[in-house]
């Protein structure tokens, strides 16, 4: 099964994706963690991304689809694949659809998570993650069961991203709406798109979304 999460920056679309690969087996890719992986090498290819994150754009649609493109070729997505944060353009929802049927898979669903832009930007303000393994969390949300120690793996350092300052969020919630927004209708006219309340507590959204999975 191929899935999409679509949603704007904060709906919770690597927080669900994190529960979804461990209940169903599908590979979660979330081009913004490799994105932040490339930054973080130093090449100059990595600055040069960096820049781009750090401004709340988006990254030219080629770097993005040879990076998805090469890795869903790979054996650990062969069950099907997650996506997190791709596509976002309309040129990148044509060129998955070019990478899926090469590879004679098809598009199962997208679920788009919906959320007040107030509450994303309250999200975002409390994110933190485990340095050590990824896992996600929330100040008030979703903290860790013992104070400074990873529920996972039981690392002690956390980060916080360098794009989730306030003016950077702002421009990435208009880059949502000016060049991804355009895809729900892309993909209603294909009729894979269901719609999922973000607003709902974080379980009940991994319930609404294993609910539509099954029924896929
Ligand atoms: P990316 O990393 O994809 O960021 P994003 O889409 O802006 O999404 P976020 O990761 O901010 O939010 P999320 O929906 O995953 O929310 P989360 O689960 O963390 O992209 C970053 C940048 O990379 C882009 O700006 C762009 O520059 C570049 N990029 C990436 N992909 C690209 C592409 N395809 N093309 C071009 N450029 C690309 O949740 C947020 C917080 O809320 C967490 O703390 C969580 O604990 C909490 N939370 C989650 N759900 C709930 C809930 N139901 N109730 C209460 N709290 C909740």
């Amino acid at each position: 099964m191929n899935v999409i999460l679509l949603g704007p920056p904060g709906a919770g679309k690597g927080t669900q994706a994190q529960r979804l690969e461990e209940r169903r087996g599908l590979k979660h890719l979330s081009t913004g963690d490799m994105l932040r992986a490339a930054a973080a090498s130093g090449s100059a290819i990595g600055r040069e991304i960096k820049g781009i994150m750090d401004r709340g754009a988006l990254v030219p649609d080629e770097v993005i689809v040879r990076m998805i493109a090469d890795r869903i070729g790979e054996p650990d997505c062969a069950q099907g694949v997650l996506l997190d944060g791709f596509p976002r353009t309309v040129g990148q929802a044509e060129a998955l659809d070019g990478i899926l049927s090469q590879r004679g898979l098809k598009l199962d669903r997208v679920i788009q998570l919906t959320v007040d832009n107030d509450a994303v930007v309250d999200r975002i303000g409390g994110r933190f993650s485990c340095k050590a393994c990824g896992t996600g969390y929330h100040d008030r949300y979703r903290p860790t069961a013992k104070a400074g120690i990873c529920d996972k793996c039981g690392g002690t350092e956390f980060l916080r991203r360098s794009d989730d300052q306030p003016e950077t969020v702002r421009a990435r919630l208009e880059a949502y709406e000016r060049q991804t927004a355009p895809l729900l209708p892309y993909y209603q006219a294909r009729g894979v798109l269901r719609e999922v309340d973000g607003m709902a507590s974080i379980d009940d959204v991994t319930k609404q979304m294993d609910r539509l999975l099954s029924a896929a």
